[in-house]
């Protein structure tokens, strides 16, 4: 009698998951009809779509990015691309790249950006300014941000960027004294968290002269952790990957920890009406007290916000200055160039005032090219909520439109040549480019440290032109096998 309980119980189990899998099966069979107009590579499988194609990428040397390109030049500027029931349409068309990226009508697409709200389950950028894809919950965070970060506040941090640049210089004489390579790369990575720590959060860790520090290695781990987790959603499964993914746990502890301490350690010095140092988080902090934002949820988005800082803006500074001294590296005239430039605008001055900055008009259309050729933050994506015509396609509303700064800008559609890095074409007479050009985004959810990226960057290279040769201190092998693997996001 039981067991033919157990027979009947079975049976309706079965059929109830088996309708459930029918019935997903005809939502994605739906799916396909409204989409597959729209032009695209072949799917690998009814089911997993483009999926099995990604992980193989994934695991192979090359850029997905470049197969995003490859696509783009095969399919035209907009193309689909399936994963289960979830579609995204990359598009590459300056028309739809304006309308959507500069209205906030289109939010951030919420599928992508929660995935980094945790790191393996720990909370790691949360709600904060990147990842928030609700309007009000971003806006809320960007009014308090935004004064920190504006080029009049920035203006008056100038001698701590000066400072950190002083320090690389003497490192690098240090190094060049002792006639052995410097790997680029590992050390404007070690002044970028420095000029983070110290502009945004007062705190000295100078780690030019650290080696093995646990901060800097939980922001590498994080980092890396965010590409294994967001290629494969399956990693923490297998056994071999859980001491990886345990480490990647710790270090997203260990960054949520140290923001915490920092930030109270000033709350408490502002409370005491001691003298606090004039740097981004004293800014915040003020404002937000002025905004009344004080709640437990304030406290964690605060936090999420202390690790997006780190994420988001030390990776990206460092890798485009990799890229751009690799490239002056690879074009003597470029160099010699960009060296006259800096000669004639600072003379025998040691530091660069925030005027100077706007005259560096040549080094700055290289960090531009640097930033086309090497996008070091690719893309957006946005949630299309409503039907729309993009080139002459009918979309229907329900997708994610994934904009890919690498592939536009690599397109030869909008820049001629496009592998030749050439400073020229953002010589002040050239055309602009046309919403073809967004390595920092555009529109409200641009990014928040442009400004601040560009002082960091403008910096260090004062004493790369000026006193020493780049044959003395690049190791460009090595470097770009450093950046190429951070690129492939
Ligand atoms: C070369 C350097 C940088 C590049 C290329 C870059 C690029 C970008 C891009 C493409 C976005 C949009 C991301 C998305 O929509 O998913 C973004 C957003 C953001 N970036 Fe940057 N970034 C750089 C440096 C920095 C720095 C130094 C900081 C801060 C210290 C920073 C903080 C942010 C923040 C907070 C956002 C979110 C803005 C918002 O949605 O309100 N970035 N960045």
């Amino acid at each position: 009698m039981i067991s033919e309980w157990v027979l009947y119980v079975m049976f309706y189990l079965l059929s109830a998951v088996f309708s459930a899998f029918l019935a997903y099966c005809l939502y994605v069979h739906h799916i396909h009809q409204k989409y597959d107009h729209i032009p695209g590579p072949p799917r690998d499988s009814f089911l997993l779509g483009h999926t099995p194609t990604f992980s193989r990428a994934a695991k192979s040397d090359n850029l997905i990015q470049d197969l995003f390109l490859e696509w783009a030049d095969k399919y035209g500027p907009v193309y689909r691309l399936n994963s289960f029931h979830y579609i995204v349409i990359e598009v590459h068309c300056p028309e739809a790249t304006k309308t959507m990226l500069m209205s906030p009508k289109y939010l951030k697409d919420p599928f992508v950006y929660k995935r980094l709200f945790n790191l393996f389950g720990k909370r790691f950028l949360g709600t904060g300014l990147v990842t928030a894809a609700d309007h009000d919950v971003w806006y809320r965070q960007r009014r308090i941000m935004d004064p920190a970060f504006s080029s009049t506040y920035l203006r008056s941090l100038m001698g701590t960027f000066n400072e950190m640049s002083e320090r690389l210089m003497d490192h690098l004489e240090e190094i060049a004294d002792t006639k052995t390579p410097a790997v680029m790369h590992d050390l404007v990575n070690c002044v970028t968290l420095d000029v983070i720590c110290k502009v945004a959060f007062g705190v000295d860790l100078n780690f030019l002269k650290q080696t093995d520090s646990p901060f800097q290695n939980a922001v590498e781990l994080c980092l890396r952790g965010m590409v294994l987790d967001l290629r494969d959603p399956f990693f923490a499964l297998f056994p071999k990957n859980w001491k990886t993914v345990q480490q990647i746990k710790d270090a997203a502890e260990l960054l949520r920890k140290t923001g915490e301490k920092w930030i109270q350690k000033r709350k408490t010095a502002i409370e005491n009406g001691e003298d606090v140092p004039k740097d981004i988080l004293t800014q915040i902090l003020k404002t937000a007290e002025e905004e009344k934002v004080n709640s437990a949820k304030d406290h964690e988005q605060m936090l999420d916000n202390f690790v997006t800082f780190f994420i988001a803006g030390q990776e990206t500074t460092a890798n485009q200055l990799s890229f751009a001294i690799m490239e002056l590296g690879r074009h003597p005239e470029i160099y010699k160039r960009a060296k006259a430039e800096v000669d004639e605008i600072l003379g025998t001055k040691r530091d660069i005032s925030y005027e100077d900055l706007g005259k560096f008009t040549y080094l700055s259309q290289v960090l531009k090219e640097t930033l086309r050729l090497y996008p070091t933050a690719p893309g957006t994506n946005r949630w299309l909520h409503e039907d729309m015509v993009i080139n002459g396609l009918k979309i229907p509303g329900g997708c994610s439109v994934a904009f890919s700064s690498y592939v536009s800008q690599r397109m030869d559609m909008y820049f001629k040549d496009p592998l030749k890095f050439d400073p020229e074409r953002f010589d002040v007479n050239a055309p602009k480019p046309y919403y073809c050009y967004y390595p920092f985004a555009l529109g409200p959810r641009t990014c928040l440290g442009q400004v601040f990226s560009q002082v960091m960057k403008h910096t260090p290279h004062k004493h790369n032109c000026t006193s020493l040769s780049p044959s003395e201190f690049l190791d460009i092998q090595n470097m770009q096998a450093n950046v190429c693997i951070l690129l492939d996001v």
